[in-house]
């Protein structure tokens, strides 16, 4: 079919929730210990169960640090730039066994543990008042997840106590002691457990014994806090796991969350289009698991009666390819463009979503299978850093619209392979749009992302917006390109793969380069 997109402001999906550009931060590698801290001898690398030599540790230099000895840098990308609403923390697998009295209190007394998830010890010296911290000065919520792993009820009732008791309560006063102020930490969003289907997981659960555990832990976190956000424990949205907890949960929690992860993209020169094929068109899975889930939250709903919509929050999403990030190296990839073009696909699912999604995770938000890395004394920002500053800048605060986009398809391989059978073949285009109104001025400005996947045509596209009256545009483009789809940033080459951006008057049709991700913000002229 020839190229062309149609999209219709009269039919709006839902607001963007600005929470799909939220962050993961794990005890993991060097997400904490390295990422937001500055590693110690003893914290880095954190696999290890030995300190790193004296002659191989690198210090951070204090100027490199926050007044309350956070990593500057890092906090200052996430915060100014990603616009990062809400971190996920502590985990991920590691939650599974993490008792969080072990990390308050005085840090020289902290206990050090072994790390059940992944392996090495953790220092437990960032812990929740660190956590809260940092959230503070970054200006960010937290979402903090409980273990339903190790962790009893009473365990999950204390720390909910610790951080948002306002009485004269043990742990509300213990919190205070360890502050040194009155406030509680005030979190409101709560996880029920992660991946607890998952057979890695220390306490893996039976659906149908999650679901009556978590119903009891739900019942008794209100009655500690009755204004919690709690999110139930799903699979990928598409499972058997998420029919049964959903029938269980679905009147006692306020969103499901799913996981996904896609990946496997061409990592070296030998490999091919296959591998690039099924990296960048994966995240069309992530949709179906959408709708699947969205199908299976209303079924549950009708079947237990709520009124109340529940929402899926997202809070593990990316390109990872399994057989690159390691536990051994801590989860640490390199992301090529052909990566990018896969992030920048997520992020059209979950724009095109709004109605359903609200909050989306990236996992995770530094170092670890991140857009971030650093070193001691610096970071670079990685391929799949631009889609995400470009929607997080360009597509939040805005309404999803719902587009009709016709296009030439892909037969190779998908991964998952199932793509293709159930959904259809994947386009070679994939958008999202989405209207702003200035609520000062009234203006009108429409974002429009795609991406075209096709690694080998450009494609011209008449682009019509159904308006009711003719508007005059002005476009401002922001691409991302480079002529090797293996291309990537790195120490030495920061820039390799970056955005460009242009202005032009608008005629109605743009050309998408071969494997290319464009922002357009057209506004009236
Ligand atoms: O993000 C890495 C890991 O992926 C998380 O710890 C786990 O929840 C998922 O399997």
């Amino acid at each position: 079919p020839t190229p062309a997109l149609n999209i219709f402001p009269s039919a709006p999906i839902a607001p963007v929730s600005p929470y799909i550009f939220s962050g993961f931060l794990e005890h993991l590698g060097r997400c904490i210990y390295g990422g937001i801290l500055p590693a110690t001898r003893t914290t880095f690398p954190h696999t290890s169960r030995r300190p790193c030599p004296a002659d191989k540790f690198v210090e951070t230099p204090r100027a490199l640090l926050t007044p309350e000895g956070f990593r500057a840098d890092v906090l200052e990308v996430l915060r100014d730039e990603l616009r990062v609403p809400l971190v996920r923390w502590p985990g991920g697998n590691f939650v599974s066994s993490y008792n969080w009295k072990d990390g308050v209190g005085p840090r020289e007394e902290r206990k050090r543990r072994p790390e059940l998830a992944w392996g090495g010890e953790e220092s437990n010296l960032f812990g929740t008042d660190e956590f809260i911290a940092w959230c503070r000065v970054a200006k960010i919520e937290p979402y903090i997840i409980l273990n339903m792993g190790t962790g009893t009820l009473e365990d999950a009732l204390h720390w909910i106590e610790y951080c948002n008791g306002t009485g004269d309560t043990h742990y509300a006063n213990l919190r205070r002691k360890n502050t040194g102020r009155d406030e509680p930490h005030n979190v409101k969003y709560w996880g029920l457990g992660n991946e607890v289907w998952g057979e890695w997981q220390v306490g893996q659960q039976s659906a149908s014994e999650y679901g009556t555990k978590a119903r009891q832990w739900a019942h008794a976190i209100r009655l500690v806090d009755p204004f919690v956000i709690l999110v139930g424990c799903g699979e990928t949205g598409l499972n058997q796991w998420d029919g049964v907890v959903l029938d269980a949960l679905v009147d006692k929690v306020d969103m499901h969350s799913i996981h996904l992860y896609t990946g496997f993209g061409p990592r070296d020169r030998t490999e091919t289009k296959k591998e690039y094929g099924r990296s960048v068109y994966g995240p069309d899975a992530a949709e179906y698991s959408i709708e699947v889930c969205k199908g299976l939250i209303n079924k549950a709903r009708f079947a237990r009666n709520v009124s109340k919509p529940i929402k899926i929050a997202f809070d593990e999403y990316g390109v990872w390819d399994e057989t690159v990030g390691t536990p051994e190296n801590g989860l640490e990839q390199f992301y090529t463009l052909a990566d990018a073009l896969a992030m920048a696909s997520w992020l059209n699912v979950l724009v095109r979503q709004a109605d359903v999604v609200n909050i989306a995770c990236i996992a995770q938000s530094v170092n670890v299978i991140s857009p971030l890395v650093t070193s001691p004394t610096g970071l670079f920002r990685q391929t799949i850093y631009w889609p995400l500053f470009l929607f997080s800048r360009y597509m939040r605060g805005g309404t999803s619209l719902r587009i009709s986009l016709t296009s030439p398809t892909y037969s190779g391989e998908t991964l998952p392979r199932w793509i293709s059978t159930i959904k259809g073949a994947p386009k070679d285009l994939d958008a999202s749009a989405v209207l702003h109104i200035d609520a000062v001025t009234g203006a009108r400005s429409l974002r429009i992302a795609v991406v075209n996947r096709s690694d080998t045509e450009a494609y011209e596209v008449p682009i019509r917006v159904a308006f009711e009256e003719d508007v005059a545009w002005d476009v401002e483009a922001h691409e991302l390109w480079h002529e090797d789809v293996r291309a990537r940033n790195g120490w030495g080459n920061e820039d390799e793969v970056s955005v460009k951006t242009r202005k032009e008057e608008w005629d109605g049709r743009w050309t998408f380069r071969a494997h290319s991700f464009t922002l357009l913000v057209l506004g009236s002229s």
